[in-house]
């Protein structure tokens, strides 16, 4: 009934005012969810539509048509404008017999469609062979997941891009060409189970133990990582040099070719959990003099060197997400403000969005565990930037995510440790 009070109200409000049907239109935004703004403002152009459009205006009709026929990517109607309004309404009448919510909303992301709001976060499973190849057991684990229809997007767990950036035995592998072959029938039991596909890519840097990696771990400088004792070896790591850089942006960029190789919908840059691109973002671990430190931009020339060489290998055609640990919440670690600045920039390096969550603090955050406890962060970030933002931490219930989305804390909300816990989770 809400939707319809709206409905009425705004139709008889934009009926008589040329400016709001205009601006009803224009505010819709891509990240809007179909049963929010979009549609209340689609139902008044339609009703508007039906009721006068000649007095309604040339460009207001220009608008209207744009927006229904795929203007806008999230457009419920990407119809002709003859069947438009029956699909509305037909839509309106399901959302009112199914209660149907946000969470269940689709989302387009560069030209894909999520059928949920829900995301299955990285979690490592470390079910892979010794040199990192998917098994069977993997296979049934990521298939059970990818069946379950609150599901949208699963982000597979944490493969390396090259050996030098391993954090574990048995640690997922997307390092090789030979990789590729396991990689697809992982993302063919995604697909099949109707969710997209999106493969974590990371470099661990002082993080990945020598015992692990047989070499000396690397990272932006020789810092030991203020954080978990479990992360690599204890040692300080050395310093990356250009060449080191140059080596480390093209292992990202042809592992995000393996991936599409694979048939993955596209690919997520690791900069979280105190991992590598995470260790340039922190000035807790970047002490660089370079054009790689100082700065907060300095500190995410690696990043915009990876989204550029990533961008450029892979094509137009291929999501590309960002796992940002946007602030440490930790003494002289990265804040929330440094969030928001590099979601800005990360989407103008060509993020198609941005997963939030803790850097060196990792994904917990101390004395927090309610759901969404990086909301703080996301809402921040969502209120600068205008890809889709995904918020993950602590979500143990559908009403738990449906809270988040109706306050506007991000657009996608992941689901990590009740997913894993149970396939069938929702
Ligand atoms: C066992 C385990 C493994 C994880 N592995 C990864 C990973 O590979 N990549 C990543 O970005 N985050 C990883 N995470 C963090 C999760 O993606 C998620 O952010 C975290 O579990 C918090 O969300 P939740 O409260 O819904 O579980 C892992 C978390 C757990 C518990």
């Amino acid at each position: 009934m809400e939707v319809y009070e709206a409905l009425t109200l705004l139709r008889d409000k934009a009926a008589r005012d040329v400016a709001l049907r205009k601006s009803l239109l224009e505010t819709r935004h891509s990240r809007t969810p179909l049963s929010d703004f979009c549609r209340i403002s689609m139902q008044a152009g339609v009703e508007l539509y039906e009721m006068d459009l000649l007095s309604a205006g040339e460009d207001y009709y220009a608008a209207m048509r744009r927006s229904t026929n795929g203007g806008g990517e999230n457009s419920p109607l990407l119809v002709g404008e003859d069947d438009y309004y029956e699909l509305f309404l037909e839509e309106l009448a399901v959302m009112e017999k199914n209660g149907r919510k946000l969470a269940g909303e689709e989302l387009m992301v560069r030209g894909r469609r999520t059928r949920t709001r829900i995301v299955m976060p990285p979690i490592a499973t470390y079910l892979s062979t010794e040199d990192g190849k998917v098994t069977e057991p993997m296979l049934s684990y990521y298939g059970a997941r990818a069946k379950n229809k609150n599901v949208g997007i699963v982000v597979t767990e944490h493969s390396f891009i090259a050996v030098a950036g391993k954090a574990k035995a048995r640690q997922l592998s997307i390092s090789s060409d030979e990789d590729i072959e396991g990689l697809h029938s992982l993302v063919d039991v995604i697909h099949e189970g109707g969710a997209l596909a999106i493969a974590q890519l990371n470099h661990a840097g002082s993080a990945a133990p020598s015992e692990v990696t047989e070499g000396k771990a690397v990272s932006a400088s020789s810092v030991i990582l203020p954080t978990h004792p479990m992360m690599g070896d204890g040692t300080a790591p050395l310093e990356m040099d250009q060449a080191m850089i140059n080596e480390t942006v093209h292992a990202f960029a042809a592992a995000a070719v393996r991936a599409k190789a694979a048939g993955y919908d596209g690919a997520e840059i690791h900069s979280a959990h105190a991992y590598l691109l995470n260790q340039f973002y922190s000035p807790l671990t970047n002490h660089r003099t370079d054009e790689y430190g100082g700065s907060l931009e300095n500190r995410l020339r690696i990043h915009r060197e990876v989204l550029e060489a990533v961008r450029g290998a892979v094509g137009e055609d291929f999501i590309l997400s960002v796992r940002l640990g946007g602030c440490d919440y930790m003494d002289g670690g990265s804040t929330i403000d440094d969030s928001v600045y590099a979601a800005k920039v990360l989407e103008e390096y060509g993020a198609d969005m941005i997963s939030l969550s803790g850097g060196m603090c990792r994904y917990t955050r101390t004395g927090h565990d309610e759901a969404g406890y990086f909301q703080d962060m996301s809402k921040a970030v969502r209120a600068t930037v205008s890809i889709p933002v995904l918020l993950t931490g602590g979500v143990k219930t559908l009403s738990d995510a449906e809270d988040l989305l109706a306050d506007g804390a991000a657009d996608l909300i992941g689901v990590g440790r009740e997913l894993m816990k149970d396939p069938c989770w929702g």
